[in-house]
């Protein structure tokens, strides 16, 4: 007899781990970053339209692939693929894994810095100035510390599986990130400098809206934030009851994930306006100094420019970028570990150590080959693996799956449109993003 799966118990559960998934560095540190460096409100602008045509659909067909096959990525694609060819299917499916993997090895690294940072206001707080040098350090020591710390905190929840672990902690942090956020923009938003960012954040510039680069950005931004293309929804999807409102529940994900990435942006760029307008260097030839590690050059500084209130607002920014983190971390280390329980009948504990250690030895490899690995994984991974599986996702729902698909051309009404949408529409506009790209 099939053992009965673990799931999650409550749709404001699943909600809350959807969005704690899709919620993390994507949001709070990637989407700023990416504005601040492609024209404010431009990027903003295409930003939205790119996830209301592209990445809404593709949420919503990972999460249906999942939620129909009751099961891990690989045997969800393998099924759907059952009748043309199951060898793609599951292929696409390692594929997903792998990618899995790599995501968590970078992102576990820059969640150890969030972390290193949070501890940092602390260690000055009670005066143990040398650690507090060590852990503003962009040291390899440091990451050797706190990506293997930030691994064994992802752990810890996965361990106690979907529901007590993953449901209940995304229960607790999520809203606590909410408010940290809010609560933060009201404080920035009192300060010299921070009105100009807003301009700059708010207001489009429409010369930038269809330069190529920009739009592969938004693209590849939009699939990260979503966790979408290596199967961190599917495998969500699979944990929901197979009656649930899906096209509901897709909404409600997708807009809580879009709101707090606007609002990171109300954060970070009028943060980076008063860093700037307190004399921190943020802007070289238009574009930001220091690229993605900005936030850690001029926030602290920031912070530390604010006097004693300071320290409390840069420990409250870093734990808030650490609950982020660990919400998503959870989610990319359950599609191993489902894969490893389902698939090769491994126990959750063995799973989840085996799985661990596979991510802290490729985190390893990145950490020693920083200089030029880093960067480079997290472009092939963003622009290029996840918009493609996503289209895979959509060839496959719109043209492989036959038997069991509710999206085939049989359906009425809605159903019908949507399902002729994720069939032609979907895969030329992404094939039209990638031409363009390619021959700029
Ligand atoms: N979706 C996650 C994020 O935005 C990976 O950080």
């Amino acid at each position: 007899m099939a053992q009965l799966r673990d799931g999650f118990q409550s749709r404001l559960g699943f909600v809350l781990a959807a969005a704690g998934a899709a919620v993390g560095l994507g949001n709070i540190w990637g989407f700023p970053t990416q504005a601040a460096n492609h024209g404010g409100g431009a990027f903003l602008l295409v930003y939205f339209i790119v996830i209301f045509l592209l990445a809404l659909p593709a949420l919503y067909t990972e999460l249906y692939l999942g939620h129909q096959a009751q099961s891990n990525p690989v045997n969800a694609l393998r099924q759907a693929w059952k009748e043309k060819a199951p060898k793609i299917g599951a292929g696409a499916g390692y594929l997903g894994l792998l990618g899995a993997i790599i995501m968590l090895s970078f992102y576990s690294i820059v969640a150890g810095w969030m972390l290193a940072f949070s501890l940092e206001p602390l260690s000055r707080l009670f005066g143990f100035e040398q650690a507090s040098e060590f852990l503003k350090s962009d040291s390899t020591l440091r990451n050797f510390i706190f990506t293997p710390l930030m691994l064994l905190l992802t752990a810890s929840i996965i361990l106690k599986g979907v529901k007590s672990g993953i449901e209940t902690w995304s229960r607790r942090l999520m809203p606590m990130l909410l408010l940290l956020l809010i609560a933060l923009i009201a404080y920035i938003a009192t300060l010299d400098g921070a009105s100009e960012g807003f301009s700059a954040y708010l207001v489009p510039d429409f010369s930038k809206v269809t330069d190529p680069d920009l739009v592969i950005a938004a693209m590849g931004q939009a699939f990260f934030s979503l966790s979408l293309g290596v199967g961190c929804m599917m495998i969500y999807g699979s944990y929901l009851k197979p009656n649930e409102n899906l096209p509901k529940l897709t909404l409600s994900v997708a807009a809580l994930d879009t709101g707090v990435a606007f609002l990171a942006g109300l954060l970070i760029v009028p943060a980076i306006f008063v860093a700037q307008h307190n004399g921190v260097e943020v802007f070289q030839d238009g574009k930001l100094v220091g690229e993605g590690r900005l936030i850690f050059a001029v926030l602290p500084e920031l912070f530390s420019s604010m006097g004693a209130i300071g320290l409390w607002v840069g420990l409250t920014f870093f734990v808030l970028m650490s609950i982020a983190s660990v919400t998503s971390t959870i989610s990319s280390t359950e599609i191993p570990v489902s894969f490893l329980v389902e698939s090769h009948g491994m126990q959750r504990k063995g799973a989840t150590w085996l799985v661990t250690a596979i991510v802290f030895s490729v985190s390893s490899t990145i950490i020693v080959n920083f200089e030029w690995l880093f960067g480079l994984v997290i472009t092939l991974l963003t622009q290029y693996q996840l918009p493609l599986m996503g289209l895979f996702y959509f060839v496959t729902v719109g043209w492989i799956w036959k038997r069991g698909n509710q999206l085939s051309l049989e359906c009425k009404g809605a159903h019908y449109w949507f399902a002729q949408y994720v069939r032609f529409v979907c895969p030329i506009l992404m094939t039209a993003v990638f031409l363009n790209v390619a021959f700029k």
